[in-house]
């Protein structure tokens, strides 16, 4: 039984395929086109999914796809009246929606009819809410999904039980915590995609001075929902709408909120201002008001479910300060949270409610590491490192796996940046040890310096670490694992200064708990790390600069060569830039002004 789930047509499209009830492969198209958020069929994605799995399209059983344009549409309909524009916008999304067949068989140049897969629409939270209980270790949970907006609404919960959910309750359209997030990070001068991190960083920096006036903008309401003050909105009356830049076709939102809301907290922010105080102090009291309703729906679905465990996704649950507080502030015991927890996670999600919810079959696969991207043979990176030495000025070796530990560690432990380019892409938007730039955590300059030589990202942004899940309890005040860096603990504050750099300006970190079964080699290169240096932890960012995060591993050389990264390792290769090569790089990036990621 081949099923493919299929997000496409919005931002994060992505490709996931389920052989026999579990997952094999899952992709975003990002990865494979190179373009950030890549919308649109996502070709590549499918592809790579059903090569993996030795199969055509033609033989494929079921193909999901995670939108109903049937779901809520009398509230659709009377939007449309209102708001033509945004209607008109969603009606040629429908379309392409409804000829997904035949750009699918256009794509794969064979005729439509030679698709015998039955297709499948899966209302969008539905997805989002199977993304994460079906794939997650629990037989019995309480799920929420949270986002901006999906079929016109932007939150479900449900009562997973086995193979089946039983949903109960929703929130829709204008009521969005995605939307209000949004709307105050694009208020604070933040306007690209996906810059809601951000502020969620930059929230630490200040004190919810504004708290009072934020829960008039957004509040908890009844047992589980919310409602926003609408007053400070305006998708409402003019329609998100979505536009794609062009220049590098990323996505780009229109503005959200109304002049009500800077008559109340002051003139939004343009996006060269210099930060102050008073936006810190936003960005503080915005985290605030939203860990009050998320803790406050959190504990309204405990008391209504009387579950102890409970399965989030949706991109609010991409908010890893307020997921940290789930074990202190709600009955709660267990979490689990999908790692591609956005859109991108709906083709996991869709194939899974097909799966489980219209063919009734049982369940039988946990998602318990996020490997499911494309892999490379140690042929394929030979190839790769030979002719890029042709080009690069680098000492290459190929070493033992124990050796490549050890000398990994090492360098790590000299204060090298180091890349990490090892097994298959990772499912989600976090490097978790697979496509991973890797640098000493007991060195508080280590922010700095990855930021001056890779990452050009904002000073008030922290970097995350990874940790062997067996030492987290000695360094962070939680035990709770967090295999796909989205919580944020406490660190112990007699641990502070032993991991000073990814330790955030409010004393926690987004960490990732690393398993030995989970993530075996990145495991030993913590365990070697932590036997030479008494600290069994690394800082861990993405292997990227202002680009998806690498997938092949021309791609990882290519970065490697741009950079002032000091050592990749490669599959089994080390390369090692020579001393000349380092200093030339060295005074490039100090004489070029680059832009921000
Ligand atoms: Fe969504």
């Amino acid at each position: 039984m081949i099923i493919l789930g299929i997000n496409a047509y919005h931002a994060n499209a992505s490709a996931a395929i389920v052989v026999d009830g579990r997952l094999v492969a899952a992709v975003e198209e990002e990865r494979l086109n190179r373009v950030k958020y890549a919308a649109g069929l996502p070709a590549r994605a499918i592809r790579y999914c059903l090569d993996c799995t030795g199969t055509k399209l033609s033989q494929v059983d079921h193909i999901a796809i995670p939108r109903d344009p049937r779901a809520r549409l009398w509230a659709k309909l009377r939007y449309a009246v209102r708001m033509p524009r945004f209607a008109l916008e969603r009606a040629r999304a429908m379309k392409r929606f409804l000829g997904i067949r035949e750009e699918l068989a256009a794509a794969f140049d064979m005729p439509p009819e030679d698709i015998r897969a039955r297709f499948h629409t899966i209302e969008h939270h539905t997805a989002h809410l199977a993304s994460t209980f079906f794939v997650s270790p629990f037989e019995r949970a309480a799920v929420l999904s949270a986002d901006g907006l999906g079929d016109f609404a932007s939150a479900m919960w449900a009562l997973g039980e086995g193979a089946q959910m039983r949903v109960l309750g929703q929130v829709t359209f204008p009521h969005s915590l995605g939307m209000y997030y949004t709307a105050l990070t694009q208020y604070l001068g933040f306007w690209k995609f996906g810059d809601e991190y951000k502020v969620m960083g930059l929230a630490a920096y200040g004190e919810p001075e504004f708290l009072g006036e934020f829960r008039r903008i957004v509040r908890a309401y009844g047992p589980i929902s919310f409602r926003l003050g609408l007053e400070y909105f305006i998708h409402h009356t003019h329609g998100p709408e979505m536009s794609w830049r062009e220049a590098d076709s990323t996505p780009v939102l229109g503005r959200l909120f109304s002049s009500h809301l800077e008559k109340r907290l002051g003139p939004a922010r343009k996006a060269e201002e210099p930060l102050g105080q008073r936006h810190r102090n936003i960005a503080a009291s915005m985290q605030a008001a939203l860990e009050e309703v998320l803790i406050a729906n959190w504990n309204g679905l405990a008391r209504i479910t009387g579950e102890k465990a409970l399965c989030l996704a949706g991109g609010v649950a991409f908010n890893c300060v307020a997921n940290g507080k789930i074990f202190g502030h709600t009955p709660f015991e267990r979490v689990f949270v999908h790692p591609a927890a956005g859109d991108a996670g709906l083709s996991v999600g869709a194939a899974f409610q097909v799966n489980h919810a219209i063919l009734g079959r049982q369940r039988e696969f946990v998602m318990d590491h996020a490997g499911w991207g494309p892999e490379f043979s140690n042929a394929d990176i030979r190839r790769a490192v030979d002719s890029a030495h042709a080009t690069g000025d680098f000492e290459i070796e190929e070493l033992r796996e124990d050796v490549l530990v050890q000398t990994a560690a090492r360098h790590l432990a000299d204060g090298k940046v180091l890349g990490w380019f090892q097994g298959r892409v990772e499912w989600g938007p976090r490097a978790l040890g697979n496509r991973s730039i890797l640098a000493d955590p007991r060195r508080a300059e280590m922010k700095e310096i990855l930021n001056r030589r890779i990452k050009h990202r904002e000073v008030f942004r922290p970097f995350a670490p990874s940790i062997l899940e067996e030492d987290a309890g000695e360094y962070f005040e939680r035990m709770n694992p967090s295999p796909f860096m989205t919580f944020a603990y406490p660190v112990r504050a007699s641990k502070r200064s032993a991991i000073p750099a990814p330790t955030h300006v409010d004393g926690t970190a987004r960490l990732q708990t690393v398993s030995r079964t989970n993530n075996p080699l990145y495991w030993k290169l913590l365990r070697a790390f932590g036997d030479l240096t008494g600290v069994p932890a690394v800082v861990n960012t993405s292997f990227n600069d202002n680009e998806p995060i690498v997938c092949r591993p021309e791609e990882a050389l290519d970065c490697f060569r741009r950079t002032q990264m000091d050592v990749l390792v490669i599959g089994r290769f080390v390369l090692e830039k020579s001393k000349k090569e380092a200093e030339t790089k060295e005074n490039d990036a100090e004489n070029v002004a680059r832009p921000a990621d």
